[in-house]
């Protein structure tokens, strides 16, 4: 590790001598064809190096790869600048797109966990602004780091999509969709009782999404809600399966999707009575009219019926469809939510680096940022 980061400011260091020494000469051919030209009286027409205008101080929420800083800089001839990162004490900490001057952290900063030099949530880096002739300005940034105390407890709407009757066994009860929240709330907080289990060599990386679920309590008309909808499905089995989104194609739409987490719960049983696909989650930036979760009411919630001979009986697809929806990818972790393909008991555990991946969403630019401004204002 200590080797890298010294090679890596072995590297910085050569870069920023390489920048002063073209400075240099840029600026001696300035003088130098300025003084052959012997008009006398003028003033010589040198390059002014870029301006920054960006501010050198700058907050930010922890648990985030994004700071939400940009460089910005202005050069008085107008020529393309480039930004770069060329030292400060937490300078192998960031990351500067040159062209944009956005400024993101290499690895998320934990506000309980401070990684910078002096260990004091106060990250200083120094950033450079260079015109098209070599020219470059420096700036001394502070960004600190704050606790992301705010704990987000998104609102849950379930679409139950019943078979024939109201008494078919499809047509779930409240307790049992109500045990499935019980499920979330213990896996996204990281207190389901089963931790112990998580494999020793990811032990040191658990932790708690700081993300708590509850069911609706008022719905998109402002009425009061269980958080609940009912309908008899009418999508029928070999229909197109985005069917289950819409009403007039027998299922039901979604309420809007920057304020409620949508779920549908559906028969996903074939004629063998086996769960063929588990659920499906959709990622952040997609459709708003199928955004939400899908899963069978056989894998919803740990109350029967749930299929436990398919390992399907812990609540854990809403969990891992849920991972999808925050922008979760698959990972080849054992014992991870995320993981696919494994059996409900040994789906334990959320990541520190999954964790900045979610809390990223909810950042300035995210994916689900209206989503977080809605549950917070
Ligand atoms: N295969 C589905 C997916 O990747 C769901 C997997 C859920 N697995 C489970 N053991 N509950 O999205
Ligand atoms: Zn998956």
């Amino acid at each position: 590790m200590r080797t890298v980061q010294s090679l890596i400011s072995m590297y910085k260091e050569g870069n920023y001598y390489l920048k002063r020494m073209l400075v240099l000469v840029s600026l001696l051919t300035a003088l130098i064809s300025c003084g052959g030209n012997g008009s006398g009286g003028t003033v010589p027409d040198v390059n002014q190096a870029p301006l920054f205008t960006s501010t050198s101080s700058f907050s930010t929420l922890d648990n985030s790869f994004k700071t939400g800083y940009q460089a910005v800089a202005t050069d008085k001839e107008d020529t393309a600048i480039i930004y770069s990162i060329t030292g400060g004490a937490d300078d192998v900490d960031f990351l500067i797109e040159p062209e944009s001057g956005a400024v993101s952290f290499v690895i998320a900063p934990d506000f309980e966990h401070p990684h910078d030099e002096n260990i004091d949530n106060i990250y200083e880096v120094e950033i450079s602004a260079t015109d098209s002739n070599y020219a470059s300005s420096r700036l001394n940034l502070k960004i600190t780091v704050s606790g992301n105390r705010v704990l987000l407890v998104i609102p849950i709407v379930v679409h139950v999509l019943y078979q024939e009757d109201t008494e078919h066994e499809s047509n779930i009860t409240e307790e049992k969709i109500l045990s499935q929240i019980v499920v979330l709330n213990k896996d996204f907080r990281m207190k389901n009782t089963d931790l112990d289990n998580v494999a020793a060599e990811f032990k040191s990386i658990v932790t708690d999404m700081e993300i708590e679920f509850e069911m609706a309590k008022v719905d998109p008309n402002g009425e009061a809600t269980n958080g609940i909808t009912r309908t008899l499905d009418l999508t029928h089995e070999s229909a197109d399966e985005n069917n289950i989104y819409f009403g007039n194609s027998g299922g039901h739409d979604a309420w809007p999707t920057n304020e409620y987490l949508n779920i549908w719960i559906y028969d996903g049983s074939d004629r063998l009575g086996n769960i063929g696909l588990g659920g499906r989650g959709q990622f952040p930036g997609g459709d708003p009219l199928t955004d939400g979760v899908v899963i069978p009411y056989q894998a919803f919630g740990t109350i029967n019926p749930v299929a436990r001979n398919q390992n399907l009986h812990l609540g854990r697809t809403a969990t891992h469809e849920i991972g999808h929806w925050l922008d979760l990818r698959h990972v080849e972790m054992e014992t991870n939510f995320m993981d696919t393909y494994v059996p409900d008991q040994q789906m334990l555990m959320f990541s520190e680096g999954q964790k900045a991946t979610v809390h990223s969403i909810f950042s300035d630019g995210g994916g689900r940022e209206e989503l977080y401004e809605n549950l917070t204002k």
